[in-house]
């Protein structure tokens, strides 16, 4: 006997919507068909669509570290609710994950909190950790992690945004002499290396001179971290995994010209993939006015005209697919200075509602949409044995559309523990009714239905 049918749905894959009864036994699914069989929990979906899962392999729930920002539990409950199954933490918590002994720790320490399945990823200190990467992967991480250009508290690992040479107590930037041994070492173990890509010398000379000048606007935070930060740091990282072999990932792509350098490495064979983010495809600068602070992220949001070119990137294949880079702060603290509050905002909950109303819209389908927020990224990070498609023998993790619901992204309903996106009153046509994970009804209208019972998820390189 089954355990559960999610029956009469119209089955999302990637490259196309079948109808049919999906059944599922120890979490597993063991059968697609339109037969009518038995099974213990019968859920008729009346014609909705189904779609695998969603994988958000960009996500810093600040737990432990900044709990007060985001934890674990409340980060994962948003990611049950938003119809994301699988979340990949980013690593610069506190402790960060540096080596198999705080891999296994933060592993631990989430085991009783998760509301969906996690993955881990690793942080690259250049020379500091240089030894402990192969650990990482052996402990079944998804990729490392480095952000290229950013200074690092030595006490807290808590990233420095606004990094001065000479500062006490700080891990200055690498030099590329440092970074290209990093690379060297992924080329050697077949990881994943995931940067950030801002030149930070550029950007510390411009904020100087923006700051000086008395500016504090918008177009001032553009000028002071602009376009060519990312296209130099993009550069350097493709010539670097172009001469030693290694699994470059570029973050956050944010504008046309590092989707251009991005599809050029491709076409060259060059062991690149990249990603953009929610806000990137839905905000540019003309939003400002409108949204003011609240959307400030790094790196920065830019032109319409860069808007289009990801999205253009995204279908082509350039970009590989969407993360949120779910990264809370305290409400109070995104108040203030645009130079001075922190970047970042959440997304894990928003990301599928937003891309659902592209497909009421009908600017992209339902296979583009699962391709871009489950397939891609589960063939990439190793776990499509698992995750990333309905298919017999992959976890059950099913989200049950209501493609008929009319509803704003209120930031007041959100699950997150400093609930803040810009986002707040946008009208959506499509949402999220339920999330299934490995058979387990965990979210339906909006709200936890069940205790977490998430796992960790090792990636299979
Ligand atoms: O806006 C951002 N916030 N960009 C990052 O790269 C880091 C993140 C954070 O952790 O706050
Ligand atoms: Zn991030």
């Amino acid at each position: 006997m089954f355990d559960l049918v999610v029956k009469n749905g119209r089955i999302v894959s990637g490259n196309e919507i079948k109808k049919a009864n999906v059944y599922v036994k120890n979490g597993k699914i063991v059968r697609i068909s339109d037969e009518d069989l038995e099974a213990k929990h019968v859920d008729d979906v009346n014609n909705a669509f189904v779609i695998p899962g969603g994988i958000d392999p960009h996500c810093h729930f600040r737990d432990p570290g900044a709990a007060y920002k985001e934890d674990f539990s409340h980060g994962t409950a948003a990611a049950a609710v938003g119809g994301m199954t699988t979340v990949f933490d980013m690593p610069n918590t506190n402790p960060a994950v540096l080596d198999n002994k705080s891999f296994i720790y933060k592993r631990n320490y989430f085991a009783d909190k998760a509301f969906v399945d996690y993955g881990l990823w690793g942080l690259s200190l250049g020379d500091l950790n240089l030894n402990t990467l192969d650990e990482i992967k052996q402990a079944g991480g998804v990729g490392i992690k480095f952000f290229w250009g950013y200074a690092i508290n030595k006490a807290t690992n808590a990233l420095i945004y606004n990094y001065e040479p000479g500062q006490n107590g700080v891990i200055p930037p690498l030099d590329d002499g440092e970074v290209y041994k990093i690379f060297e070492r992924i080329a050697d173990n077949g990881h994943v290396l995931a940067i950030h890509a801002e030149n930070n010398e550029l950007i510390s000379m411009l904020t100087k001179r923006v700051r000086e000048n008395g500016e504090n606007d918008y177009e001032a935070l553009l000028k002071a971290r602009p376009t060519l930060a990312e296209v130099l740091t993009i550069q350097t990282a493709i010539a670097f995994s172009q001469a030693t072999g290694a699994h470059l990932h570029i973050l956050h792509v944010t504008s046309g010209m590092g989707v251009d350098l991005i599809r050029e490495a491709k076409a060259k064979n060059i062991n690149v993939t990249a990603e953009t983010c929610t806000h990137y495809l839905f905000l540019s600068d003309k939003d400002y006015g409108k949204i003011g602070s609240g959307m400030k992220v790094y790196p920065p949001i830019k032109r319409e005209s860069d808007r289009l070119a990801l999205w253009e990137g995204l279908k082509d294949g350039t970009l590989d697919y969407v993360s949120s880079d779910h990264a809370p702060h305290a409400v109070r603290e995104k108040q203030g200075d645009l130079f001075e509050i922190p970047s970042g905002m959440c997304g894990v909950e928003t990301t599928l509602p937003l891309m659902l109303n592209e497909v009421s819209k009908g600017k992209i389908t339902l296979p583009f949409l699962v391709r871009i927020l489950s397939e891609k990224a589960a063939g990439l990070y190793k776990i499509d044995d698992r995750k990333g498609a309905v298919k017999v023998g992959n976890d059950a993790d099913l989200v049950v559309l209501d493609m008929n619901r009319k509803q704003k992204i209120l930031n007041k309903n959100l699950h997150s523990k400093e609930p803040f996106t810009a986002f707040d009153g946008f009208d959506i046509t499509g949402w999220p009714q339920r999330t299934y994970l490995r058979g387990i009804l965990i979210a339906g209208d909006g709200e936890i239905l069940n205790k977490p019972e998430g796992k960790f998820l090792r990636a299979n390189y």
